[in-house]
């Protein structure tokens, strides 16, 4: 596979067997590499994430680390007389669609020989790595904030992670790992460009599951970006190989109280520093800082999409409406629910809300 790393600041680059996470320079790496879907082979694979092998960047199949996830199902539901399709992706091995990003990763660090990484998350994130570092037999430490619900804390601990509860905010956490990183191998969801190549099959499966077309919109939580951006890859891909025309419009969810990305969409495309907010309930898009703020808003830009916020009692009311209809979701995935809820958008238009993470994690707060 012809695949290579650049830097997103100096443009220097790297081979992809290289184990980095970011450039010398500390600029951001991307990948570059040529995703195809020969579409007739893939329709009769096994359904999971891993049937889109020739657009996802592993050189060989024995280093696969994959639980048979993904190909989730996409089921229709109407809030408040507004039908929506919702990707059930709280029904992955770990309870969450983190488990894409970790399947690619944890993967590509069996390829590269890497013994022992270390990760930081809001909890989700830290679990799918934990995880998948688990069935690859790979040493992990996942550094968490000590707020971190405690089924998400017990989670990576089971798994037999190395855990870093931090107090302080998620920033504080972000630092500790910083450090932990200079030595060991950053497996990051949001630094290691090689999380995206794992969440960008969500929409490979949406565009499969609705007939190799595209939706008018994707409405999805949006801290770090891990799906949002995973999304947009997913789509210029599928795009460059002629699979679908036109992009759908990404529509990016936050939390009123917590919302550095809206703010900026709104003014300048800057992200105030620092930036205070408060406490929220969905505490996986929680991040004051995301550093791959610039490529998020060019994302929406692009596909003519928004970026908007929701009220602390509007992910609650839109937690007990999705619960109510038998998915049982955590507050943060309630967030693209009642960000369904307050869009408008065109009557017909097909709509996707990709349910995020399972709430028996957070069994105490929801
Ligand atoms: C349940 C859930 N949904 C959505 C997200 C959003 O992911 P990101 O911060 O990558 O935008 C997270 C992140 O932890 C999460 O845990
Ligand atoms: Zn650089």
């Amino acid at each position: 596979m012809n695949m290579k790393l650049r830097c997103q600041s100096c443009h220097k680059e790297y081979p992809s067997s290289e184990p980095i996470w970011n450039c010398k320079c500390g600029g951001l790496l991307t990948l570059d590499f040529h995703a195809r879907f020969p579409v007739d082979k893939i329709q009769i694979r096994k359904p999971t994430m891993w049937r889109y092998r020739e657009a996802l960047p592993i050189e060989h199949d024995k280093h696969i680390i994959s639980f048979d996830e993904g190909f989730t199902p996409l089921v229709e539901e109407q809030f408040s007389g507004k039908k929506v399709l919702l990707k059930q992706d709280h029904l992955f091995p770990s309870g969450s669609y983190k488990d894409r990003g970790a399947s690619v990763l944890v993967s590509k660090i069996k390829e590269l020989g890497v013994k022992k990484v270390v990760e930081d998350s809001s909890g989700n994130a830290g679990a799918a790595i934990a995880a998948y570092c688990a069935k690859a037999n790979i040493t992990c430490d996942i550094y968490v904030p000590e707020k971190t619900s405690a089924g998400k804390l017990l989670q990576i601990e089971q798994y037999g992670a190395a855990l870093h509860k931090i107090p302080g905010t998620r920033e504080d956490t972000a630092k500790a790992v910083w450090l932990a990183a200079q030595s060991t191998y950053y497996a990051s969801h949001y630094w290691n460009p090689f999380f995206f190549q794992g969440t960008k099959t969500c929409i490979f499966e949406i565009v499969e599951q609705l007939g190799w077309n595209a939706p008018d919109a994707i409405i999805l939580p949006v801290g770090n970006g891990t799906l949002l951006l995973g999304t947009y890859i997913g789509l210029k891909e599928l795009q460059r190989e002629k699979i679908i025309d036109t992009l759908p419009k990404i529509i990016g969810v936050q939390a009123e109280n917590c919302s550095p990305l809206a703010q900026a969409w709104k003014k300048h495309h800057q992200i105030k520093n620092p930036f205070t907010w408060k406490e929220t309930i969905a505490e996986g898009i929680a991040i004051a800082n995301p550093v791959r703020a610039k490529d998020i808003l060019h994302a929406i830009k692009e596909t003519n999409g928004d970026i908007i916020t929701v009220k602390e009692k509007d992910i609650i009311s839109a937690l007990h409406a999705t619960i109510q209809k038998g998915y049982y979701i955590e507050p943060t995935s309630a967030v693209a629910v009642a960000g369904f809820q307050k869009y408008p958008i065109r009557k017909n238009a097909v709509v996707v809300v990709p349910l995020t993470g399972h709430g028996l994690k957070t069994t105490r707060e929801s």
